[in-house]
């Protein structure tokens, strides 16, 4: 009989699921069990970012936000960071040549500024080129949670608030007014959030999976948004 793979039929998401966040891990471990190098790992990843963002499209969610680099990820070596951020800046310039193919607002979620100055320059372009979507994808770039924080009170402290709220924390985020992720997924196997939307995360579902990122597909991604409908929320209450 001719091979053939049925189509996943993906559930449809309403408005309990509108936002999702993937940590890619396990690119490196994929290449690995290939006899590749890392860097082919991350270039499998990128594709599969891509085709991710259009399956929960299909799956009718608004918002995606991939962790791509952490504030941690400096301390791989350095021909690895310089592939990460080759396989970013190969991305933007696609984003910039097609503008409105993926009809999605693109967000870059860190602190800029240890970045090249010509990759700042490109998100700033696809930023501005990609402006007024109904679908957003955060790319979470030189991103860690904590220096998200630190860098939201500062903002806070240097508009020379003495007394701060949540809402005023919120606000200073890189996420800023974006709603909170509904759905946070793990690839790769470990059970931790490595300084992944710390704040933004108190009250999201959790879904962590042993397959690789470059292997997540949209089976793996309907098992995940049907766990989360499984799962009562309560914040707290009864
Ligand atoms: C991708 O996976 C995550 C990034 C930092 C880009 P890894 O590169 O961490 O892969 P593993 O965990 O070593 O397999
Ligand atoms: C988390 O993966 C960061 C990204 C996916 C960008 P890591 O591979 O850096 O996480 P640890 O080191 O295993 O915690
Ligand atoms: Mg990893």
């Amino acid at each position: 009989m001719w091979p053939f793979r049925k189509k996943t039929v993906l559930p449809q998401c309403d408005d309990r699921l509108s936002h999702i966040a993937f940590i890619m891990d396990g690119n490196g471990r994929w290449a690995e069990r290939r006899g590749l190098p890392r860097e082919a790992g991350h270039r499998a990843g990128a594709e599969n970012f891509r085709r991710v963002v259009r399956l929960c499209g299909d799956a009718g969610i608004r918002t995606v936000t991939v962790y791509a680099f952490s504030t941690e990820n400096w301390k791989r070596p350095q021909k690895e960071v310089e592939e990460l951020m080759r396989l970013l800046s190969r991305y933007l310039d696609e984003v910039l040549e097609k503008i409105g193919q993926e009809q999605v607002t693109l967000r870059f979620l860190g602190d800029p500024a240890p970045l090249d100055p010509a990759l700042r320059e490109k998100i700033r372009r696809a930023e501005q080129a990609t402006a007024d979507q109904d679908r957003v994808v955060n790319v979470a770039l030189n991103y860690g949670g904590r220096d998200e924080i630190v860098h939201a009170v500062n903002a806070l402290l240097s508009q020379g608030k003495r007394h701060v709220t949540e809402e005023d924390i919120s606000r200073n985020l890189y996420t800023a007014a974006q709603r909170d992720p509904d759905l946070v997924v793990r690839t790769g196997g470990d059970i931790r959030t490595s300084n992944f939307l710390m704040w933004q995360s108190a009250y999201a579902e959790y879904y962590f999976t042993d397959v690789l990122w470059p292997d997540l597909d949209a089976d793996v991604l309907a098992a995940a948004i049907r766990e989360f409908y499984s799962r009562k929320r309560r914040y707290g209450g009864l």
